[in-house]
């Protein structure tokens, strides 16, 4: 099974990105599965409903997001109806949304596909454990299918990586989203499960992740407030493309994909 994950799609020219790039990406690399980040989709912060219903539309399987999935107020009701757009699993529990899906369709061969979403701690909100949560989703998601891809979405490469080698072997990937910057380190770990520290963005590169370069560099010097603008200059696709073996749920291969889209 072909499972394509994309970086955090941001907002305007990342959704154009993947309107003009999504299908010919997947045609090329044969993908059966899609995966996206959205959670700054919408403005470069957040997601609203329409938006989702876009994105799920132009053939994204399933969305994830991060620590601002809740921007948008209206996403709130919308979390609770699509099963499809997931929150971080390790927000407080009573929290709208799931942070889990498990699905299967033709593109899977009827094979049940579990994707979960956790946001780290280090540099970014008080989330409940990662590790612990993985723990206890992978318990019960592990006996319905050996096929199980986590975006863990964070700032440090340090905890991406400790959580790498803690699910080796118990889950199909490890996918680091939220810094907007591509690493070089994507490999299959020695137990089966294929990392990457993170994907990157769907967007502006000519941006500083994704905001108007001018706003950040300013913002550097003088420490004042700024409204974050989202850039819309040569705007590329990042993300990885994994290879699973379909019985056992363990990578064969993992390689990055960054392609520009338009300019
Ligand atoms: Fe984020």
């Amino acid at each position: 099974m072909i499972v394509l994950l994309l970086g955090d799609i941001i907002g305007n020219p990342g959704r154009k990105c993947i309107e003009k790039g999504l299908s010919i990406l997947v045609e090329e690399e044969k993908a059966d599965v899609i995966i996206a980040n959205g959670e700054n989709a919408a403005g470069g912060i957040g997601i609203t409903p329409e938006i989702s219903d876009y994105l799920l539309n132009l053939g994204i399987d399933v969305i994830t997001s991060g620590n601002h999935i809740y921007k948008k107020k209206e996403i709130f009701d919308y979390l609770e109806k699509e099963p499809r757009l997931l929150k971080p699993a390790n927000y407080p529990p009573d929290t709208p949304g799931n942070g889990v899906y498990i699905f299967s369709n033709k593109k899977t061969n009827s094979l049940e596909v579990a994707v979960f979403n956790l946001c780290g701690r280090v540099f970014i909100d008080n989330f409940d454990c990662p590790f612990r949560a993985a723990d206890k989703i992978i318990s019960f998601i592990s006996q319905k299918t050996p096929i199980i891809i986590l975006d863990f979405h964070a700032e440090v490469t340090s905890e991406k990586m400790a959580m790498g080698w803690y699910l080796d072997g118990r889950v199909s990937a490890v996918i680091g989203t939220h810094t907007h910057v591509q690493t070089a380190d994507e490999r299959v770990l020695p137990k089966g499960t294929a990392y990457i520290s993170d994907v990157g963005m769907c967007g502006p590169r000519n941006s500083v992740i994704g905001v108007k370069k001018e706003i950040i560099v300013e913002r550097f010097i003088n420490m004042l407030p700024q409204r974050f603008n989202v850039a819309d200059s040569d705007n590329w696709i990042n993300g990885a493309v994994i290879d699973i073996d379909e019985k056992s749920g363990k990578a064969n291969s993992i390689k990055r994909i960054s392609k520009k889209i338009y300019d």
